[in-house]
């Protein structure tokens, strides 16, 4: 077990009242004020008029950046940059799911530079984040974690890459975590948004070197909270249990906590980004094809006990079969949910997806980790390469 610091400081409103607070807790950073929000699903539920309503109450002034894509694109980090020098913004609003959180996040931090956006994520020049606007978000979509998180993800179409990074300057300083604001969101994102949660818990899980027992525990807790009301959700979109458990779980998956012990080496994820850099899917989509695969990929004795172990706590498994067995019947079980229960895609041709960038995209995918992914097992690129075909039926 590693020696950890951890450190989490995002204020949480969480439930159905908490938007009340919205404007006392924007007025704190100043007078100005950067809504940001993506294709108009905010404007479908009623929740702009909402916003627009409390910072007219506070007395500050609203500028606004619609139209943030989904897998953000640096256009819209550089236009938003823009923009708060142009008004001098004190404070941004995300409003939105992950992709709008995220490239605010990165909004934050160009504006308070004169080099291009890109800058802070090209691997020649990765510029340093030393200050960023402070960011308030109201989170739409249970699934990344960002409203909880450090991180974002960014897309640049010009070179096909999608990168992350992370700075403590970017966790926002304040997130609103309102579940009846998800009773909108349609059953196929609810059903990736689960997907990327779950994969959130199980890159960590299975994350090399050993962890503290509560942590595994926190885990598996955690990966069932998702298989029961994931399903849930999709079915009764209005459930507010459903959808609070989702929207909880999807902040505690990634906000530190259960990674605090463990190295930062994932797996799926990096293989992910390359499939939505290049075909722009959505992103949890693209990790529940990959998931079972990966999982069936890496089985070997040294991993067989952490699949069996995924299996019986989590899949409830009869733990007296053989320990293979148990395994194998566990990498079953998450197709089952991925794909039959949740009604993702099972396969990349599904999705458009042919072998044609496969080389390149698992080049790209191990590039940042010196050619080898080191995560429950290590994955060269050509091991990459044989999970993206493995996705191919
Ligand atoms: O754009 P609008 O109109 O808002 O519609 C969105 C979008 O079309 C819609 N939506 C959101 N809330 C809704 C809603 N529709 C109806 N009702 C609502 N209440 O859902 C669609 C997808 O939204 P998006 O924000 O793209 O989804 P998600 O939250 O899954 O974010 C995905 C992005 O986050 C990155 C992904 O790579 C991807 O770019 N990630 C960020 C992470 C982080 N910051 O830590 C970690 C993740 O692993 C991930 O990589
Ligand atoms: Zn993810």
């Amino acid at each position: 077990m590693k020696d950890f610091t951890f450190q989490n400081p995002v204020k949480i409103h969480f439930g159905h009242d908490k938007l009340s607070l919205l404007g006392d807790e924007l007025k704190h950073f100043g007078k100005r004020v950067l809504l940001t929000y993506g294709g108009g699903s905010i404007k479908k539920i009623g929740l702009y008029d909402r916003v627009q309503q409390a910072v007219k109450d506070a007395g500050m002034e609203l500028y606004e950046l619609s139209g943030i894509e989904p897998n953000p694109r640096i256009d819209s980090v550089r236009k938003g940059a823009e923009m708060c020098k142009e008004h001098n913004i004190d404070v941004l609003l995300a409003v939105g799911g992950g992709s709008t959180i995220d490239c605010t996040k990165w909004i934050a931090a160009a504006a308070c530079v004169e080099h291009d956006a890109w800058d802070f994520f090209d691997y020649d020049k990765w510029s340093p984040v030393e200050k960023a606007l402070p960011i308030v978000s109201i989170l739409t979509l249970s699934a990344t974690g960002s409203e909880m998180d450090s991180g974002g993800v960014i897309s640049n179409p010009e070179t096909d890459d999608k990168r992350g990074r992370q700075s403590k300057l970017l966790f926002p300083k304040v997130s609103f975590l309102d579940p009846t604001l998800t009773y909108s969101v349609s059953p196929f994102q609810t059903a990736a948004g689960s997907a990327d949660i779950f994969s959130h818990l199980m890159e960590v899980y299975f994350a090399p070197g050993e962890t503290m027992y509560m942590l595994d525990t926190f885990i598996e807790g955690m990966m069932r909270t998702v298989i029961r009301y994931a399903p849930i959700a999709i079915r009764e979109p209005e459930n507010y249990e459903a959808r609070a458990n989702l929207m909880w779980t999807s902040s505690w998956a990634i906000n530190g906590l259960v990674g605090a012990d463990k190295p930062q080496a994932w797996s799926c994820h990096p293989m992910e980004h390359e499939l939505s850099a290049v075909y722009d899917i959505t992103h949890g989509l693209g990790l529940a094809i990959l998931s079972p695969r990966w999982l069936e990929y890496c089985m070997n004795k040294d991993t067989m006990p952490k699949i069996a172990q995924f299996g019986i706590n989590v899949f409830g498994i009869e733990p007296t079969m053989p320990q293979r067995e148990i395994a194998l019947r566990a990498i079953d079980a998450l197709g089952h949910f991925l794909f039959d229960t949740l009604g993702l895609k099972r396969t990349l041709p599904e999705c458009g997806i042919d072998e044609s960038h496969f080389e390149s995209m698992a080049a790209k995918a191990v590039l940042p980790y010196e050619g080898k992914l080191p995560g429950f097992c290590t994955l060269t690129k050509d091991d990459v390469v044989n999970i993206y075909r493995m996705c191919m039926k």
